[in-house]
């Protein structure tokens, strides 16, 4: 055996104690206007409010990404009220808090497919992008019209449109091509609302993020959750598949 045993280093993240990257589901919005005894668009109202006061608490606690789940691919099989629902309210929300937001240093990036949306939805994507692109404090990426899989997908055709040669396609070729190739995978991975699933949310990029889920329904979401989520992640031993090195080791 030998006398130096060797140490697998570990990603700098190991030892972070604050995720730089946070992925959020904002789920429960519904539920929270049900016992309102109000409409689901109510909750979802609600739910924006609460994504501004996180992004400025998350913020504050030195995270640097983050990605939040505003409209899945397959949230299309809502009803059709509140799909148009929640479109108008993206284009409400960009008009309420674009200049505030902006404003708090929030640099915006909107990930997911924008062909299926309307030209003004796209054009305010566009606008908050261009607003904020110089903005440092925090990377808000809003995935919309955003699947897992679709990102997967679109990555690999682009791969082939470029012609890559199979033995060059590798994990980073395929990472820099995803839509959230701006950032660092996501250290934390938050669903509110109870539910324990991933929901085809940044399949690719969570492959070691630490989970947190919380009963907590979206709207609700707010200082007490985030340091709740927070401390739970810097107790987490993050170790890659790799091992902790033993104790006689770390000096060597
Ligand atoms: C899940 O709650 C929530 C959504 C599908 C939408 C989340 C969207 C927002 C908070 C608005 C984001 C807007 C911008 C501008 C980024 P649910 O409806 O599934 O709730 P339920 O599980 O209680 O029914």
């Amino acid at each position: 055996m030998s006398a130096h045993p060797r140490v697998v280093s570990l990603p700098q993240a190991a030892t972070d104690a604050v995720p730089r990257h946070v992925a959020l589901v904002m789920d429960g919005n519904g539920r929270w206007a049900r016992q309102r005894f109000m409409p689901r668009f109510f909750g979802h109202k609600a739910g924006v409010d609460a994504l501004v006061r996180a992004v400025n608490l998350f913020a504050e606690r030195g995270v640097e990404y983050l990605t939040v789940f505003a409209f899945s691919s397959e949230n299309w099989k809502r009803p059709t009220e509140e799909v148009s629902g929640l479109m108008s309210l993206v284009l409400v929300a960009v008009s309420k808090y674009l200049g505030k937001l902006a404003g708090d240093g929030v640099r915006i990036r909107i990930v997911g497919d924008r062909s299926a949306v309307s030209d003004k939805l796209r054009q305010a994507w566009e606008q908050a992008e261009a607003q904020t692109r110089h903005n440092t404090r925090i990377t808000l990426a809003v995935a919309f019209n955003y699947g897992g899989r679709w990102d997967i997908v679109q990555a690999c055709r682009q791969a082939l449109a470029e012609g890559i040669a199979p033995e060059a396609f590798d994990e980073a070729y395929l990472s820099s091509h995803m839509a959230l190739s701006f950032a660092p995978d996501p250290d934390l991975f938050i669903r509110t609302g109870g539910e324990m699933r991933i929901s085809n949310f940044v399949l690719w990029q969570a492959a070691y993020s630490e989970l947190f889920f919380t009963e907590c329904l979206w709207p609700d979401f707010g200082v007490r959750e985030i340091d709740a989520a927070l401390g739970a992640y810097a107790q987490r031993d993050r170790r890659f598949g790799g091992i902790r090195p033993p104790a006689v080791a770390q000096g060597a």
